[in-house]
């Protein structure tokens, strides 16, 4: 065992998540948005939270750009940051989870292995993996912030998609086609499925 961890006891809470989720009167659980740059998951992730807020429902969004002006600031884009990025905000998603939540994860998160780990790190059905497809192409061609010119022209390197590897989810609890739909009509796609699941009262 390492030092640091050999005097840590891990507590049980007073309060159970059981008992959270009994009185918000719908499951906590992970909505993990995963997608190349500007496939819309930050959009869609704040476009669903944004519905689910209105019912009612006790939500919260975790998004790449916020999450790096703080939690994880300092971190970069190679394959062991990012890494580490998406291991912080799986434990991070589960404490929310633990406090009754359904929080809405957007990140890119490009390697499989680092989305299984988080899979792992909650109840089978508290994971919910939602692929954001879009094309390349259209990402490149929405470009909102402009980084997939600089990443053209070498000025960001490690760039996912241009030069850096987006491994895609192989079975994903949910698609959502970015490119082929409105934003409208992929929250729609989003809130069925969940109803259906019975994540949603
Ligand atoms: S990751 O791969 O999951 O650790 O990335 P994430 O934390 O989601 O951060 C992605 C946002 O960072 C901006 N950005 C980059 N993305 C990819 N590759 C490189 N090299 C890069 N540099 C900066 C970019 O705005 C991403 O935001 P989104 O919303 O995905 O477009």
């Amino acid at each position: 065992m390492k030092q640091e961890t050999k005097h840590i006891v891990w507590h049980d809470t007073a309060v159970q998540k059981q008992e959270r989720q009994q009185r918000n009167q719908h499951k906590s659980c992970i909505l993990w948005f995963t997608g190349l740059s500007g496939a819309g998951k930050s959009t869609l992730a704040n476009a669903l939270e944004h519905r689910l807020f209105e019912r009612g429902l006790n939500s919260y969004v975790l998004d790449g750009d916020n999450v790096r002006h703080g939690l994880n600031k300092g971190l970069g884009f190679g394959e062991e940051d990012r890494k580490e990025n998406i291991r912080r905000i799986g434990e991070v998603a589960k404490l929310f989870v633990d406090a009754g939540l359904i929080v809405c994860t957007a990140f890119i998160s490009p390697f499989a292995e680092d989305r299984n780990r988080v899979r792992a790190l909650v109840q089978e059905d508290e994971f919910v993996e939602i692929y954001v497809r879009c094309s390349l192409e259209a990402c490149e061609d929405r470009d909102p912030k402009g980084l997939y010119k600089k990443a053209r022209t070498g000025e960001i390197s490690n760039f996912t998609g241009i030069s850096s590897p987006y491994e895609e989810p192989l079975q994903p609890e949910l698609v959502v086609d970015s490119d082929q739909h409105s934003i409208e009509a992929c929250v729609n796609q989003m809130i069925t499925f969940l109803r259906e699941r019975n994540y949603l009262p």
